[in-house]
């Protein structure tokens, strides 16, 4: 892109127009730059540097948030023009996509970290399983036997807490089993309206508006719809959840998208879907959606923390990407981007 002298757009090509959500550059001739990114931005800070000085500059790792996508990371190079008479008249900005490179590099380490995680479940399962089998029966024995109230309440809290860390365990073998995808062909509605139905028995869900924003012409798509319950039951859950008591509204939405460069090697595009899950409760701090995904990661009594773990796995396990938007206050938006894959079509990119 090409910027005048005061930092505000002369020429972008459309590359440029994509990193900013700009549907052509005459939407962003004569707009400073500094409004597109913001004041404070990296990339409104290294043009200001390049036009006061004369001098090229470089920036790597900036993180461009966009509302439709996901945040972009580029590389800027950015260097001084100069009119005939040798004055500084202008910039030019080189934008590189790194984002793609960047979810590569993730996208391995994720499944590393998913690998480590699963040999440490099975062992898990393995030492514990048995012994807590032992622990449940015993202790529902001494409940039908115990001689009073206060025994058998006692009892029934072991078999009570017992029977929490077995379903712990099984949570953690989905991990551990390497379990592949059973792919037929899916229609994301009937998945979503499933999930939604699932919701809607749960009393938690009373004050909660749930709004459908479904994209008709969305095909039939190869996944494993199982899964996909899973991940959007564990996303609109954590959604109704945060919303507790007070309610509030629901979003479920999906879209086609073209953008998306899921995880091809070489970055070819790929039609993608998007499904939005958005709520109003009270959002997440910064922190606190960066590690949202982490097994055990939780900031709820009685949450286990494995909830967005297991559906970015099972997103990841698709080819797609599980991303999270959120603003203290205003709430939370899960997205997830699947590779649409259709009935009929060559081995999945990026499906193991
Ligand atoms: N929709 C949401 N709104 C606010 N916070 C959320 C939302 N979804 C997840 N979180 C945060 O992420 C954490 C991890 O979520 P999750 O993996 O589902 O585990 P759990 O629900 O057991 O806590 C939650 O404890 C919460 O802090
Ligand atoms: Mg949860």
């Amino acid at each position: 892109m090409v910027l005048d002298r005061a930092g505000a757009v002369e020429q972008m090509n459309a590359q440029a127009c994509r990193f900013f959500e700009l549907p052509d550059a005459e939407a962003a001739r004569g707009v400073a730059l500094e409004r597109l990114a913001g004041d404070e931005h990296r990339i409104a800070r290294l043009a200001r540097t390049v036009l006061a000085s004369g001098l090229s500059a470089q920036e790597s790792d900036l993180r461009l948030a966009r509302r439709q996508d996901a945040d972009a990371l580029l590389d800027v190079a950015a260097s001084p023009l100069f009119d005939a008479r040798g004055d500084a008249d202008g910039a030019v900005l080189v934008l590189r996509d790194r984002t793609l490179q960047k979810r590569l590099l993730q996208l391995e380490a994720e499944r590393e970290r998913f690998q480590a995680l699963g040999q440490m479940a099975a062992g898990l399962a393995h030492e514990i399983k048995n012994p807590l089998g032992g622990i449940r029966g015993a202790a529902e024995l001494l409940a039908r036997r115990a001689a009073d109230a206060k025994a058998r309440e006692t009892a029934e809290l072991i078999v009570r807490e017992a029977t929490r860390i077995a379903a712990l365990v099984e949570d953690l073998m989905v991990f551990a089993r390497g379990e592949a995808l059973k792919l037929r062909p899916v229609n994301i509605h009937e998945v979503l309206d499933g999930v939604l139905a699932l919701i809607g028995l749960d009393e938690l869900s009373a004050g909660v508006a749930v709004e459908r924003s479904y994209d008709p012409s969305l095909p039939e798509f190869l996944a494993d719809p199982d899964r996909l319950t899973q991940v959007f039951l564990n996303l609109a859950r954590n959604a109704v959840q945060a919303m507790a008591p007070a309610g509030g509204s629901l979003v479920v939405a999906t879209r086609m998208t073209l953008d998306h460069r899921v995880t091809t090697p070489g970055g070819r595009l790929v039609p993608t879907l998007a499904v939005w899950i958005e709520d109003t409760g009270p959002g997440m701090a910064e922190d606190v959606r960066r590690q949202a995904t982490t097994p055990f990661f939780t900031t709820r009594s009685g949450g286990t923390g494995l909830g967005l773990a297991v559906a970015d796995y099972w997103v990841t396990q698709h080819g797609g990407m599980l991303h999270l938007d959120s603003e203290l206050g205003r709430g939370t938006r899960a997205r997830v981007t699947l590779p649409l894959r259709r009935a009929g079509a060559a081995a999945a990119p990026g499906v193991r």
